[in-house]
C-alpha cells in the first residue's frame, strides 16, 4: 500500500488527476472504475482541464461507475449519472456509451445487478478503480455490514449515509432510501484501486480501514487485502494515523 501525505484538497486534486492520467498515457483503453461524491470532483476538473489542452486522450477509455440511487432517472439531478455527465464526461473526449452506472430506475433489482455485473465482465474488469471513504469506512455504498458482499447489489441506505447526503438533496425525505452499489468483490477485483480521503471527517474511518482490523463494519478494511492500492489523503485526513505513529 502506498499512500501519498498531501496537504490539501487541492494538492489530493492534482496527485489523484497525476495518477489517473499516467494510467490512462500508459493505457489508452483503460477501463476506469469511477466514483461520486464531492472528494473527486477537484480531480475531475484537472483531468477535464488536461483533456481540453490536449494532453489526455479519453477516446478509447471505458467506464464503470461504482454506484446509483434507486429511483432516480439518470436526468435526476442529484443521479450518479447526471453527476458523472456533468462533472467529468460532457467534458473530456471520453465515448458516452462506454460509460456505465447502474440504471437507477430498473425495476427489476436483481436482474439489473446481474446485468452490471455482465457489463464489469464484459470491458474485461477494471484496470483502475476511484474511491472515496464514508464517514463510517464505507466504500461506494457497501455499508458496515456482517459479511462483505461480492457482487453488484442492492442495498438499504443507513440514516447516516442518507444524512451525510441530504445536503445534496432539498430535504432528507427526497433522499433515496436504497441504492445499487459494486460489491466488495468487484472492487478488490480492479487491478488498481485509488483511494481518496479528504478532511478531518475522514480521519477515524481512514485509520480504521488501513490500521484497524479486517472487518465487514469497516468496509474499507478490505483493501488492506489488495495487492495494488494508492491512497491519497491530505493531512486532515491523516491526523489520526499521524498521532498513532503509523506515517
Ligand atoms: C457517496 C458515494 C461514495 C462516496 C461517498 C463519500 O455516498 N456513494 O462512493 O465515497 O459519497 O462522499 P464524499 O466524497 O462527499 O465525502
Amino acid at each position: 500500500m502506498l499512500i501519498y501525505a498531501v496537504k490539501d484538497y487541492e494538492e489530493l486534486s492534482r496527485k489523484a488527476a497525476n495518477i489517473i492520467a499516467a494510467q490512462v498515457i500508459l493505457k489508452p483503453t483503460t477501463v476506469l472504475g469511477l466514483a461520486t461524491g464531492s472528494t473527486p470532483v477537484g480531480a475531475y476538473q484537472n483531468l477535464a482541464e488536461a483533456c481540453t489542452k490536449g494532453d489526455l486522450d479519453f477516446s478509447q477509455v471505458s467506464s464503470a461507475n461504482l454506484d446509483e440511487y434507486k429511483g432516480l432517472s439518470g436526468d435526476h439531478d442529484q443521479s450518479y449519472r447526471y453527476f458523472m455527465n456533468t462533472n467529468l464526461f460532457d467534458h473530456i473526449n471520453i465515448r458516452k456509451e462506454c460509460t456505465h452506472v447502474p440504471n437507477g430506475l430498473a425495476e427489476d433489482a436483481e436482474a439489473e445487478c446481474a446485468r452490471y455485473d455482465a457489463v464489469i465482465e464484459s470491458l474485461g474488469g477494471v484496470d483502475l478503480q476511484l474511491l472515496g471513504i464514508g464517514g463510517n469506512g464505507y466504500i461506494g455504498f457497501n455499508e458496515p455490514n456482517d459479511i462483505f458482499k461480492k457482487g453488484t447489489h442492492c442495498v438499504t441506505l443507513t440514516q447516516e449515509t442518507r444524512e451525510a447526503n441530504a445536503r445534496f438533496f432539498e430535504t432528507l425525505d427526497d433522499v433515496p432510501t436504497h441504492a445499487f452499489t459494486m460489491g466488495v468483490g468487484n472492487i478488490m477485483a480492479a487491478k488498481k484501486v485509488l483511494l481518496l480521503a479528504s478532511g478531518a471527517g475522514k480521519a477515524q474511518a481512514l485509520y480504521d480501514s488501513l490500521f484497524g482490523p479486517i472487518d465487514p463494519k469497516v468496509p474499507a478494511s478490505i483493501l488492506q487485502l489488495h495487492p495494488d492500492v494508492i491512497i491519497v489523503a491530505d493531512e486532515a485526513a491523516l491526523t489520526l494515523i499521524r498521532e498513532k505513529g503509523l506515517l
